[in-house]
């Protein structure tokens, strides 16, 4: 039996990497349009950067996290998300520095979480994440959602839907929770176990059970908006009115929680069509006190993070994408073995694609397969043109044919692509 990948991760195949790379290109030019720097960061960080940075209680670092002692006996994990070690850097390279600097951050790259795998759910995932630090400003909030709605709107996703929130702050979310608390103990009998576990530790994520019977109960439980205080409200109405100054749609949501601990104030998720129960697209949100907490300064920040499997399956329209179709197929006869493997050279290092047969089957056959690899010439030497010292170019385009001198082959190409 053939060994398969581990239940939960796939392979992006060459048939799917077109759409892949457009989607990456499309994420870098908006990147480069908000002044965002690309940061390459590791794929394993030491266990606390994520028990401290994402949260105890969180399900991720409860139940999800691939956490391994190495054999030097140090707990590793692999990061099942990117902005805890995006974090770990910006402290670790003193990026705060001077003091009110701005610092924008992009990466790109697989996070792994060890979730029941289910369409669209996977355990390693390939996250693009955005980190704004060093504002504390509605400003950067909108900003960050701004680059995200452009980014999926240039990559022509259906029927995306921002929802927003504000989790309030460390003045605020107290009384709210204490709230919570309360009245979820009033029905504690009424929770699903998970959540009986959970309500007084944790009771915002009641909010996220799935479960039919604490949807019920959660139906009528205290909101976060009506504990908000001065400066929390003026924020988030601020944040708001950017949005619309911006033609940014969007619904608050005041039941919207996060399942990551360290968003404070503004929050959002983007949905689309036709994903089924996995159909967030997009989360993030405000993280003020993360920065502080993982070691560093006072430094406020913002971000967000897109899933590129569900993006790629809720792509509508045509994306422009590379063609990863050759320039050149070669069609030859035995015979012309060395010419091909001369002029293929030259083609090639003057930065032609090129495409051949090591081993020719008959003219038909390999017109057959020129044909199949959409180039846009088939360079033709059988053994009529060997005798001429001659190659026929023909244009698959247009059917045109021409013949070249063979040392006069692979400038006539050139010449013809550009
Ligand atoms: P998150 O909401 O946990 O946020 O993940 C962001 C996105 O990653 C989700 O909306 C989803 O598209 C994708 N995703 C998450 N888990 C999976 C999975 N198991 N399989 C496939 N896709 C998945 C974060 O990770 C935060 N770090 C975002 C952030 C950045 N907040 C502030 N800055």
């Amino acid at each position: 039996m053939a060994i398969k990948a581990v239940k939960g991760v796939k392979d992006i195949l060459p048939a799917d990497i077109g759409k892949w790379r457009a989607v990456e290109r499309a994420a870098r030019e908006q990147f480069a349009r908000f002044g965002f720097k690309e940061i390459v960061l590791p794929i394993f960080e030491k266990t606390e950067v994520f028990t401290k940075g994402v949260g105890e209680e969180t399900d991720i670092v409860q139940k999800e996290m691939y956490t391994f002692e190495d054999r030097g006996g140090e707990s590793i994990t692999l990061r099942p998300e990117g902005t805890a070690s995006c974090v770990r850097a910006f402290i670790e390279h003193s990026m705060f520095h001077p003091p009110g600097t701005v610092t924008k951050l992009f990466y790109m790259g697989p996070m792994f979480r060890r979730e029941r795998p289910q369409a669209g759910r996977f355990r390693q995932f390939y996250q693009i994440g955005a980190e704004l630090f060093g504002s504390a400003e509605p400003e950067a909030d909108a900003d960050a959602i701004h680059l995200l709605h452009l980014f999926i709107t240039a990559i022509k996703i259906k029927g995306p839907k921002l929802m927003l929130n504000s989790l309030g702050c460390e003045e605020c979310r107290p009384p709210f929770k204490a709230a919570l608390v309360d009245y979820l103990g009033a029905r504690k009998e009424h929770l699903c176990e998970a959540c009986q576990g959970r309500w007084e530790r944790n009771p915002l994520r009641v909010f996220d059970c799935k479960v039919e019977k604490c949807q019920d109960v959660m139906k009528d439980a205290p909101t976060i908006d009506k504990h908000y205080c001065p400066a929390c409200a003026e924020h988030f109405s601020k944040v708001e009115k950017r949005l619309t100054l911006l033609n940014i749609p969007f619904t608050v949501n005041p039941r919207m929680v996060r399942g990551l601990d360290y968003y404070t104030r503004t929050v959002f998720e983007v949905t689309a069509e036709g994903l089924g129960a996995q159909n967030s697209i997009a989360g993030g949100g405000r993280y003020d006190n993360l920065v502080k907490s993982s070691g560093g300064p006072q430094v406020p920040a913002t971000g967000f993070a897109v899933g590129m499997e569900r993006l790629m399956e809720s792509i509508g329209g045509e994306l422009e994408m590379e063609s990863g179709a050759p320039d050149v197929y070669i069609v030859f006869m035995e015979e012309a073995a060395d010419e091909v493997c001369r002029i293929a050279g030259e083609l090639r290092q003057s930065g032609i694609k090129v495409e051949r047969a090591y081993k020719p089957a008959g003219i038909k056959n390999q017109m057959g397969k020129a044909g199949n690899s959409g180039a846009r010439f088939a360079l033709i030497l059988g053994a009529d043109e060997m005798a001429k010292k001659t190659a026929v170019i023909k244009d698959m385009k247009t059917g045109e044919q021409s013949a070249a001198p063979l040392d006069a082959v692979a400038a006539d190409i050139s010449k013809k692509l550009h």
